[in-house]
């Protein structure tokens, strides 16, 4: 099977704390994905637990402690600066602060199209860029010589994700590209991914809080929690017949129409998190409601099960 990007063992430590109380929690831990051609893979959990942090690997804005990481069958070292090519670019979640408020919104393409050589004159550069502003749904016309602070957050989106595609990418980092963006708007954003995939073959690593919009632009989903990948497969498997407990919980707290008890969650959640990074064993094991002795003390492997994984001691049950 080819692979285009291909993620192994990758471990991220960050130091946290003060001087008088160091600790050191595992960010990103000892995971392991990969990305076909022409798919959405989403990484998938809520805040906290290692996302942004494993885009940041992949994208070489952070050296990984350990792990290693392959494009097109290539490895990068874990030094090497030189990841981020034409054929991997990033889009982020605030719009606005991707551009330089002070900075004509099309320098940034006329710079990109220079940096990589992509034009031999003006009239080719604006016709480049124009056609890839064309394939999120605006023109060369309609943004031309204007600052950021003249389109809407959900226009200022899509023209970031025209600038991402000026060098024609393999790959693009999403790390919570519609987060920011209207709920009205959040569909059109995602359908774009779509076409992307299926029109040009482009890679979405799609990274997300939002099961929903998960659920319907992914072909391979993983969830993560506290640094683990704990649960990988096809979309329809993982979401609709989630085996972990926590990808269940994750998967029943979809509608949370009462703004009470969203607050309420993500207080408690926020207390935890380190107790929870720092936990022995499964580190869901605190919240889990099918805990058993083993949980708290020994880390669950990877079991393979009906073409999901699942980090999760249940299963070892099982499979026995
Ligand atoms: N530079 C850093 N220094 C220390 N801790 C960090 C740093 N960056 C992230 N973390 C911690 O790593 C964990 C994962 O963070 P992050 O990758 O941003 O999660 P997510 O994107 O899923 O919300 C969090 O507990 C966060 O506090
Ligand atoms: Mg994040």
């Amino acid at each position: 099977m080819e692979k285009l990007l291909e993620v192994n063992n990758l471990t991220k430590r960050y130091a946290q704390g003060n001087v008088l109380a160091r600790i050191s929690i595992t960010a990103v831990d000892n995971v392991s994905f990969y990305v076909k051609p022409a798919e959405i893979f989403t990484l998938a959990g809520e805040s906290g637990c290692g996302k942004t942090t494993t885009a940041k690997l992949v994208l070489g804005f952070e050296e990984a402690t350990a792990g290693t990481m392959l494009h097109n069958g290539n490895t990068r070292s874990r030094r090497e600066k030189t990841w981020l090519t034409k054929g991997v670019q990033a889009i982020f979640q605030d719009p606005f602060s991707t551009f330089n408020p002070l900075r004509t919104v099309d320098s940034y393409f006329h710079e990109t199209v220079r940096n990589f050589r992509l034009a031999r004159s003006k009239k080719d550069a604006i016709a480049h860029i124009d056609q890839k502003l064309r394939l999120v749904g605006l023109t060369y016309e309609d943004f031309a010589g204007k600052y950021p602070n003249e389109f809407s957050g959900g226009q200022l989106q899509r023209i970031s994700i025209a600038r991402a595609l000026v060098t024609d990418p393999k790959l693009l980092i999403a790390d919570e590209p519609v987060s920011m963006v209207d709920a009205s708007l959040r569909m059109s954003i995602v359908n774009l991914f779509k076409r992307l995939r299926d029109e040009l073959g482009v890679s979405i690593l799609y990274i997300t809080h939002d099961l929903a919009t998960a659920y319907y632009v992914s072909d391979r989903i993983a969830i993560m929690f506290r640094g683990n990948i704990v649960e990988m497969g096809t979309v329809e498997r993982v979401l609709m017949n989630p085996r972990h407990p926590y990808s269940q919980l994750l998967r029943d707290s979809i509608p949370q129409a009462d703004p009470k008890k969203r607050w309420a969650t993500k207080v408690t959640l926020a207390e935890l998190e380190q107790e929870e990074y720092l936990r022995q064993g499964c580190k869901f094991a605190g919240r889990c409601p099918d805990v058993m002795d083993v949980c708290k003390s020994v880390v669950p492997t990877d079991i393979h099960i009906d073409d999901v994984f699942v980090k999760c001691h249940l299963y070892a049950e099982e499979k026995k």
